[in-house]
């Protein structure tokens, strides 16, 4: 199962079926096997492993479809099973997936049905590799895609404060998502219907800054032909968003202070103190720690801004988000290219999950849409990435002593990185590859049994070897370390 297309087994008794099914599915970038009843089909998952998806008839002779579903559950719950029930069967299309089929679609039925379950089949498993998560949209909240604890912690607080007049500091790398935390925000609090107003703090020219937030009077200054209000005034019983507040030049620095603090102020070449109501958030990709020590940034208005701080996590280290996010990706750009890409093959996803995303989501959402636009095909494949990400894993910085060949995978899986979450990460795979080997030596390589032994089910270890790589076809387990 290493070929980059996604496979699917197709099992009917009626040959012609089998026949349009393969054409259908083949014209849809699928690997298609064919079987003609139950027993066929169950020797060929044994001899071949996992498919990506098997697409099953109800009524068959011998071993029919339900029988089927319940041995592939039983040994191979991972594999999403599709069932083709007659016309009006609602009963057994019901049974089926109380017993775990992934979904069902009566005869007779239409190419786009088969497709549409088949391609969500394959990308619902991709996505509960990590998380056993439905879809992108059951795993975005606020629309912010994710399922990783970093993520469950944001929803977290974002549930927590949004709806407090708290003044919120959110830092993170660049593309992290601040701008898309701002508005979950406000939305979130009972300020919605009121403005929310942004203002680009590193985009505007220092001796204009004071009348962009603040407004001026007629006259103020050339060019104040008519006087003008200002963000504040704007924002006024909203939120404004201080966005890039790092590069607030220091002189601003004190009058925003105060108009934060008094949350009044006055128009430049006004003499009327302006009072406001204004919810602040702040964001930044600066290390604001740094520019108060260098005395670029003042202390006071760090303390002042900084009541709530939400730091954003790096893509790198949520990598396990990523296949839910090219998903959402993929179902925007389908609708805005007007395309109909069903997905990632999972060889492209493990690839992008060793990348290092220094541009982060806003970058990946950008290669999303540039291989879509340059792909043929119905799925992305790995070879459609571009060279930074196929070759971003080797890219990683050279290590300073010899590692073992499994830190070496390890550190390749996590694009090279070695800060101490990565380093503890690292270790942790390790201690986890030695027992999982351990336990199948001691088992003569019984899954099942090796299971047991961890004290996990025979799913789950199963995906924990394969998010080390680990070896599942040997029985005499060595781990796969190069
Ligand atoms: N968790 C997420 N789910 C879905 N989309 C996201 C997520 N995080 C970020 N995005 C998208 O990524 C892009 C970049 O996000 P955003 O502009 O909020 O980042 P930022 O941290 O403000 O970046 P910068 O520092 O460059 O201003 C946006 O298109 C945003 O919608
Ligand atoms: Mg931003």
């Amino acid at each position: 199962m290493t070929g980059a297309e996604p496979t699917v087994l197709v099992v009917d008794d009626e040959r012609n079926i089998r026949r349009v099914l393969r054409a259908m599915l083949k014209r849809a970038g699928y690997e298609v096997t064919t079987a003609a009843d139950g027993n066929e089909a169950l020797n060929i998952v044994e001899e071949d492993g996992p498919f990506d998806v098997v697409i099953t008839d109800l009524k068959m002779p011998g071993m029919d479809g339900m029988d089927l579903l319940r041995a592939l559950s039983d040994r191979f719950s991972e594999i999403p099973v599709v069932m083709i029930t007659a016309h009006g069967s609602v009963g057994s299309a019901v049974e089926a997936v109380k017993l775990g089929a992934f979904d069902y679609i009566e005869k007779p039925f239409e190419r786009d049905q088969i497709l549409q379950v088949a391609n969500k089949a394959v990308r619902t498993a991709e996505a509960s590799q990590t998380h056993a998560r439905p879809s992108a949209a059951a795993s975005a909240r606020f629309g912010i895609v994710g399922s990783s604890a970093a993520i469950d912690d944001l929803y977290a607080v974002i549930d927590r404060v949004a709806d407090t007049p708290s003044t919120i500091l959110i830092s993170g790398e660049s593309g992290t998502g601040k701008e898309l935390v701002a508005k979950a925000l406000h939305v979130e609090s009972s300020r919605k219907d009121k403005p929310f107003i942004r203002v680009n703090c590193a985009a505007i020219p220092h001796d204009l800054i004071e009348s962009e937030l603040f407004g001026h009077e007629k006259g103020a200054f050339t060019g104040a032909v008519n006087s003008k209000p200002g963000r504040f005034e704007l924002a006024h019983e909203g939120t404004l968003l201080l966005d890039e507040v790092g590069d607030i030049p220091f002189h601003m620095q004190a009058k925003l202070l105060r108009a934060i603090q008094e949350s009044e102020f006055e128009r430049v070449g006004g003499i009327r103190t302006i009072k406001v109501n204004v919810r602040i958030i702040a964001a930044t990709n600066r290390d604001l720690h740094r520019d108060i020590e260098e005395g670029r940034f003042r202390e006071d208005l760090f303390y002042r801004l900084n009541v709530v701080p939400i730091a954003m996590t790096p893509l790198r280290e949520r990598s396990d988000d990523i296949a839910l996010l090219v998903q959402h990706f993929v179902e925007r750009f389908n609708e805005r290219l007007n395309r109909s890409i069903a997905g990632f093959t999972p060889d492209a996803i493990e690839l992008m999950k060793r990348y290092r995303w220094p541009g982060n989501i806003r970058e990946l959402e950008n290669v999303v849409e540039r291989t879509m636009l340059f792909c043929d095909g119905v799925w992305v494949h790995a070879n459609n990435l571009p060279d930074e990400i196929r070759l971003g894993a080797e890219d990683s910085q050279p290590p300073d002593h010899d590692l073992t060949s499994e830190e070496a995978d390890a550190v390749a899986q996590t694009g090279g990185a070695t800060d101490l979450k990565q380093a503890v990460r690292s270790e942790a795979q390790k201690v986890a590859r030695r027992m999982i080997t351990q336990a199948l030596q001691q088992t003569g390589g019984n899954i099942t049994q090796a299971a047991k032994v961890l004290g996990l089910s025979r799913k789950g270890l199963q995906v924990k070897m394969k998010e080390l790589r680990l070896r599942q076809d040997s029985s005499q387990d060595t781990p796969e370390t190069e």
